[in-house]
């Protein structure tokens, strides 16, 4: 820096025209210098081109721009707190959205968790419920949750199931499930990664602590901070039956809302949902870095 403010000052004395602003702008933010500043006030246009051409300043932008990447898609599909089992969860919107999976052709689905209601969660969820036991929402589940061919579902349990069965019966209700069909893939009770590219992951979690909040964002935001480095590309929190998607902190952070309407249970509590799901489109350059996303929430 000390060498260009320098050159500007030999280059400047030699000169005898007037003009500042832009040419600050074009120089450093850092030169502070007021004697300097005041010299460059003397400078015209012609004259700060060509001071702008000898200090190199044009080397700092090709001259064209390579926007081809050579871009690879996936699109995903993502759903969130089912709850089948209970009478809120909507059997005519969680279909829509599948279809819509389905005529859009994503590669494979994200399950953000709470497939079943889980049992003795809250008082009164019993009568909220449809069926109250594992093997009746299992079976509601398997036979109402949408197969398309070929596209995997990769899921989280959630509170509602490691806490709702696993703790209470002992075994794990969200492998139990997979297992019944080759579509769905359980990947962990409340947290796993899953890598897209050698540079891209998206961490999927369904947490346990309340669901209130001021404002929609705040929970995900501050999930997103204190994961320092394990932060990942794209986060997706279940959980809050909220929607929202927004760029943050370099990544982006999806809620991916419900299928269950609002039960008395969340009403009671001045919990509002969003009902809905996403298609995520994620794009990659050659070098496998995120090129362009674009997110599109699918409503009844
Ligand atoms: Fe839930």
């Amino acid at each position: 820096m000390t060498t260009i403010i320098k050159q500007v000052e030999v280059i400047i004395i030699a000169s005898k025209e007037k003009d500042l602003e832009d040419l600050v702008m074009n120089l450093s933010k850092s030169i502070l210098d007021q004697k300097i500043l005041k010299r460059l006030q003397e400078i015209s246009p012609k004259e700060k081109k060509s001071i702008l051409k000898q200090l190199g300043h044009n080397k700092l932008a090709p001259k064209e721009y390579d926007f081809d990447f050579g871009e690879t898609h996936v699109k995903i599909g993502v759903i969130s707190d089912s709850h089948y089992g209970n009478k809120h969860h909507d059997y005519f919107l969680e279909a829509k959205i599948f279809k819509e999976f389905k005529n859009k052709k994503v590669d494979f689905v994200i399950d953000a968790g709470d497939l079943l209601d889980g049992h003795d969660m809250h008082y009164g969820q019993f009568w909220e419920q449809s069926d109250v036991t594992f093997e009746g929402q299992k079976k509601d589940f398997l036979q109402h949750r949408p197969y398309i061919k070929g596209v995997k579902q990769y899921f989280v349990s959630g509170n509602h199931m490691y806490n709702g069965f696993d703790k209470k019966l002992g075994f794990n209700s969200g492998k139990n499930i997979a297992d019944c069909r080759d579509d769905l893939e359980w990947l962990a009770d409340a947290e796993a990664d899953i890598k897209i590219t050698s540079k891209y992951r998206i961490k999927v979690i369904h947490p346990n602590d309340g669901m209130n909040a001021y404002a929609i964002s705040y929970k995900i935001q501050k999930k997103y901070e204190a994961m320092g480095k394990d932060a990942p590309d794209l986060l997706i929190v279940g959980h809050y039956h909220k929607a929202g998607f927004f760029p943050y902190l370099g990544g982006y952070l999806l809620l991916p809302g419900t299928t269950e309407s609002q039960t008395s249970f969340q009403k009671g509590k001045g919990i509002s949902v969003s009902m809905g799901g996403w298609i995520i489109d994620l794009y990659f350059k050659k070098n496998k870095e995120l090129s362009r996303i674009t997110a599109e929430f699918i409503v009844k």
